[in-house]
């Protein structure tokens, strides 16, 4: 019997899946590998049947579910605007849409005024002039460290804008971004086409996120950014009910499509870097000395977070300042709770980091748990085992984590079995 399970746990050790850490011991790996590396972490493995499968569309928001009352309670007064598609699938209704634009869609029009009274514009630009809106969709990406430690030494803080999905997968690096101070907004569970989803889905995509991100770092975010940018009225709308200020762009460095063999023409980093590289120009000529800019950029893949170093200096030469979106509306309180603060702009520019958390030491060090989220047990660092983490990206990484969660009893006794081996 215990030959036997001691088998099946080092397959699963052979098979990449390494022992718990913490949010401090995980931040120090450096081998994106070992960091792309499955692990198992107790808080979300115990209650991952009551969210949706990960990276699946939310399909619905079951009756027992807390969220389900909240969304009846708003469902009627939801914009009676059609969904654009079908399950997070846009149907192709923008050939036909009306070019008046009727519910705003920024898809189709760039529109970020709403035109359903009582709804709060979205966030495009900075109002603050010379100052860029610092930010990074579609994490948290496993292997971000050496990204967010380079964040770190330049005592810079971003706005992250998570995946629900990617959250559960990876818990112990969406910690590291309220360790760090950096503010944390919803990116919606599966990123598919907003306005593609019927009213109960698309109030999932972001309910879900919302808990997620709660689940792990104790956080309720106040913001959002629609994949693709994909809002109308009827998202804005759920949104807002949710608390969630909608955040967009105005430059894109499509640092998202290049390398990526499905994008026709292809995208190229040379072409992401004229984009970067027109942003700083547009900086030097005076563009912004009315009013700033916000750029949509990434943490999707070592690539997109290389190229984002890269280009750090350089902007912080064309711009006056760089901050979370956040900070440059003076949102001192980016979260629902209201132990975690971030400075005001003024304080920001004034080179206060810290308001980012209750006992931040303003270093942003990530030596420290400072999230002050309950750690998942054996700490038992950075152990990678000899797995190939190759599959530890999206649907498959739903697969590992599934793995990883089906096997709690067997990685709980893997410590005896390793005395036994
Ligand atoms: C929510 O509203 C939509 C549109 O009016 C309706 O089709 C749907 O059935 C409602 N959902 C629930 C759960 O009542
Ligand atoms: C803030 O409060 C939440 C909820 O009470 C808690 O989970 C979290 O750990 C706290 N964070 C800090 C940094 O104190
Ligand atoms: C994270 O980045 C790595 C390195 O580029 C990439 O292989 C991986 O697919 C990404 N994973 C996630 C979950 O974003
Ligand atoms: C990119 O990958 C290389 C090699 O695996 C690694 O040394 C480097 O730190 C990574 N860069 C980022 C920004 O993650
Ligand atoms: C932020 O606060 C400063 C100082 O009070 C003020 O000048 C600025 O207008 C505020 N910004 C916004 C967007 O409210």
């Amino acid at each position: 019997m215990r030959s036997a399970i001691s088998l099946a746990a080092l397959t699963l050790l052979l098979r990449g899946v390494r022992a718990d850490s913490t949010e401090a011991t995980e931040a120090t790996i450096l081998d994106p590998t070992a960091e792309c590396t499955p692990y198992n972490y107790p808080p979300v493995a115990n209650v991952i049947s009551s969210f949706p499968p990960l990276w699946e569309p939310v399909a619905s928001v079951p009756t027992t579910d807390p969220g389900y009352a909240k969304f009846l309670a708003m469902n009627s007064s939801i914009p009676n605007i059609a969904p654009k598609g079908t399950n997070g699938a846009p149907s192709g209704v923008i050939d036909t849409y009306s070019a008046s634009d009727p519910d705003c869609w920024w898809s189709s029009s760039q529109c970020v005024t709403p035109k359903v009274a009582g709804l709060n514009p979205d966030i495009a630009t900075m109002p603050e002039p010379l100052t860029l809106g610092y930010g990074f969709d579609d994490g948290p990406n496993c292997s971000h460290n050496a990204f967010y430690d380079y964040l770190t030494s330049k005592q810079q803080k971003a706005t992250m804008y998570y995946i629900g999905s990617s959250v559960m997968i990876w818990p112990l690096q969406a910690q590291r971004a309220a360790a760090d101070g950096h503010e944390i907004c919803v990116h919606t569970w599966s990123h598919r086409s907003m306005t593609a989803f019927n009213n109960e889905q698309a109030f999932g995509e972001l309910w879900y996120t919302m808990q997620a991100i709660k689940l792990v770092t104790g956080l309720t975010p106040t913001c959002w950014r629609p994949p693709l940018g994909d809002v109308d009225d009827r998202i804005r709308y759920i949104a807002q009910q949710l608390g969630l200020t909608t955040i967009l762009w105005k430059y894109d460095s499509f640092d998202w499509k290049a390398n990526d063999p499905v994008v026709v023409p292809p995208v190229t980093p040379a072409d992401v870097q004229k984009n970067y590289d027109n942003l700083i120009s547009a900086a030097a000529s005076g563009t912004f000395n009315t009013a700033g800019a916000i750029m949509l950029t990434h943490e999707i893949n070592n690539y997109t977070m290389q190229t984002a170093m890269d280009n750090y200096e350089k902007l912080a030469a064309a711009f006056k300042y760089i901050v979370p979106v956040g900070v440059g509306y003076n949102k001192t309180q980016p979260y629902v709770e209201t132990n975690v603060t971030q400075p005001s702009f003024q304080a920001y520019i004034a080179g206060s980091r810290t308001g980012a958390s209750a006992s931040a030491s303003g270093s942003g060090s990530a030596a420290t748990n400072k999230a002050g989220v309950a750690g998942s047990g054996s700490g038992s660092g950075s152990a990678s085992g000899s797995g190939s983490a190759a599959q530890a990206t999206g649907k498959g990484a739903g697969v590992a984590l599934r793995l990883s969660g089906a096997t709690l009893v067997l990685a709980a006794l893997l410590g005896g079995a390793a005395l036994v081996l």
